[in-house]
């Protein structure tokens, strides 16, 4: 390793994890920013639990992290408790009863514009569902003591950081449409910029309704109205009503054992979960560690291009669906595996679950946060509007960005969506459906005990920085900070392109290519934290990505 690049990693590792404080023992919170991060570590040491710091870190983003996730999104939250018990809250957005399967389609032709951007773009949000849920059943604190500290950073501001307004910068033009956004994000007449300190008055008042009448005043009460008559004077569908019915669904866990461990993750309509498990059960043939660094990328490259067309044909929201639960069977991973040539990228044209094994079904710009107690409760929880800012819409007096998560859905066939994701009828729009999700929080356990949360942010790149950090802790034995830093890479079937990251060194670059990939360079492939259990198991480690500037910390 050359001067430079040895001293950018160190940075890089220094800076995203915590391993120059003293060792935490009490438990560890990773986020993407420090305030949100602090939050959770402020909830533990006041007595809180892993899941009360995983909603505070949820809320804080909420104020401080606007484009990525907020009450106007969803989530999908991992838990494993001290008992033992695996539980995944689904806080998915859900459409609304007016939704139909061809509402984006203008003369013939899916209209993106319009699944990502204004009125019809947003589902019903799960966030709020969520945490109160999570915190009634498993924290020891209320919502109220939650959600209060999150209000205040929301009342008296934060200063912007500069990957904020770089994201703020790039959606403006669109913004301007929408005069209740401009006027909490805009400073006379342009964006707030990098070092202003943003207040949001109104986004304060409706944590603090939220305190004080909990999810009620949000689905049944001030916002859900005000939400209905903004939505009918723009042309939108949702109503007062979509919001009456939203309810969170509580999904069985979806596991696989991998060299020993065992891999926890999250049901459809998380395709994450299903496509992590399954690369896995196929990579488990391959040894990679002791593989040459090109041939086990190619390894890797071939069983996501695998796991993606399986993906596009197959997944969906499991009320609606079918999604055979073979996908995750250690007899298809050996199946696929077969298909895999070592030293070449092979064609893949289509999706590959044989018919026998379909019969076993599912019942029934983005964040991604962990936490961890001395208790022994896990927290792996993945909130997103979507892409940045998500519809661009904030609905008038409540601070509240909407999600534009119905681009999430199928909504022609063919048409990609803002991750050049293609999908089948398994994922096209209907009433009250969730559209499908790459978001794939994880816990692993050895023998039981949980060893590392993980999930990223980075639609469909999420399945693949998922897959690949497992990869280095468990077969190539990095630390959670080595395996955030490593550089990534990501192959989603269509387009049948392999994206690596631009500071994967040159000749891996050229041998991938060699091998007949088609490489496409990008700056960074998703954005990723991890908490995880020490070495000799008697404290915490974690990691927050380098590629973005949040923190992991303890105590
Ligand atoms: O649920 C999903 O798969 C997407 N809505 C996630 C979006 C995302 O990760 C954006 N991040 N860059």
């Amino acid at each position: 390793m050359n001067k430079t690049l040895l001293t950018f990693v160190i940075a890089a590792i220094c800076a995203g994890s915590n391993l120059l404080a003293a060792a935490p023992t009490h438990g560890m919170v990773a986020s993407v920013n420090p305030l949100a991060t602090q939050a959770g570590v402020n909830a533990l040491k006041s007595g809180g639990n892993a899941i009360d710091a995983a909603v505070a870190v949820g809320l804080t983003l909420g104020v401080v992290d606007t484009h990525n996730s907020g009450i106007g999104g969803g989530c999908f939250m991992l838990i494993h408790l001290a008992n033992g018990t695996n539980v995944c809250i689904d806080g998915r957005e859900m459409a609304g009863a007016a939704a139909t399967r061809d509402m984006f389609i203008r003369d013939g032709k899916g209209d993106t514009h319009l699944s990502q951007t204004g009125p019809l773009a947003s589902g019903v949000p799960g966030e709020v569902a969520t945490f109160e849920f999570a915190v009634k059943n498993f924290g020891k604190k209320t919502l109220r003591d939650l959600i209060l500290p999150a209000a205040d950073i929301a009342e008296n501001g934060f200063a912007v950081p500069a990957n904020y307004a770089k994201l703020l910068a790039s959606v403006a033009g669109d913004m301007t449409n929408f005069p209740a956004a401009t006027a909490v994000f805009f400073r006379n007449g342009a964006p707030v910029k990098t070092g202003d300190i943003l207040k949001q008055p109104d986004l304060a008042k409706t944590y603090r309704s939220i305190a004080l009448h909990g999810s009620d005043w949000f689905y049944r009460g001030p916002f859900a109205a005000a939400l209905g008559n903004w939505m009918k004077a723009n042309g939108g569908i949702l109503t007062s009503n979509d919001f009456a019915n939203y309810h969170i669904e509580l999904r069985e866990p979806i596991a696989t054992s991998y060299r020993g461990y065992e891999v926890v993750s999250f049901p459809p309509p998380s395709s994450g979960g299903v496509h992590v498990l399954e690369m896995l059960n196929i990579l488990e043939h391959f040894d990679l560690k002791h593989m040459d660094a090109a041939t086990r990328l190619n390894v890797i490259a071939e069983a996501m291009k695998l796991a993606f067309a399986d993906r596009a044909y197959w997944l969906g929201d499991p009320d609606f669906v079918n999604v055979p639960r073979g996908l995750i069977s250690k007899k298809y991973g050996d199946e696929l595996a077969r298909k895999i040539n070592p030293e070449h990228a092979t064609e893949v044209s289509s999706h590959g679950l044989p018919p026998d094994w379909q019969t076993d079904l599912f019942k029934k710009h983005t964040t991604h946060f962990s936490t961890a107690d001395a208790e022994g409760n896990w927290v792996a929880c993945t909130a997103t509007i979507n892409t940045s800012f998500g519809s661009k819409v904030v609905i008038p007096d409540t601070g509240v960005t909407m999600n534009n998560q119905m681009d999430d859905f199928s909504i022609q066939a063919g048409v990609a969506n803002h991750f050049g994701l293609i999908g089948a009828e398994a994922n096209s729009v209907a009433p009250g459906k969730r559209p499908l999700s790459s978001m794939s929080p994880a816990i692993v356990l050895k023998d039981g005990r949980p060893m590392i949360s993980l999930g990223a942010a980075g639609g469909p790149k999420i399945i693949s920085a998922v897959l690949q950090e497992t990869v280095d802790m468990i077969d190539l034995g990095m630390t959670p900070a080595q395996a955030v830093a490593a550089p990534r890479i990501h192959q989603q079937w269509s387009p049948n392109e392999l994206y690596v990251e631009s500071k994967l060194p040159a000749d891996l670059k050229k041998s991938l290519a060699d091998r007949g990939h088609k490489i496409e360079v990008l700056p960074a492939v998703a954005v990723s934290q991890i908490v995880a259990r020490s070495p000799d198991g008697k404290s915490f480690t974690g990691a927050a990505d380098p590629r973005a500037g949040g923190t992991a910390a303890g105590w």
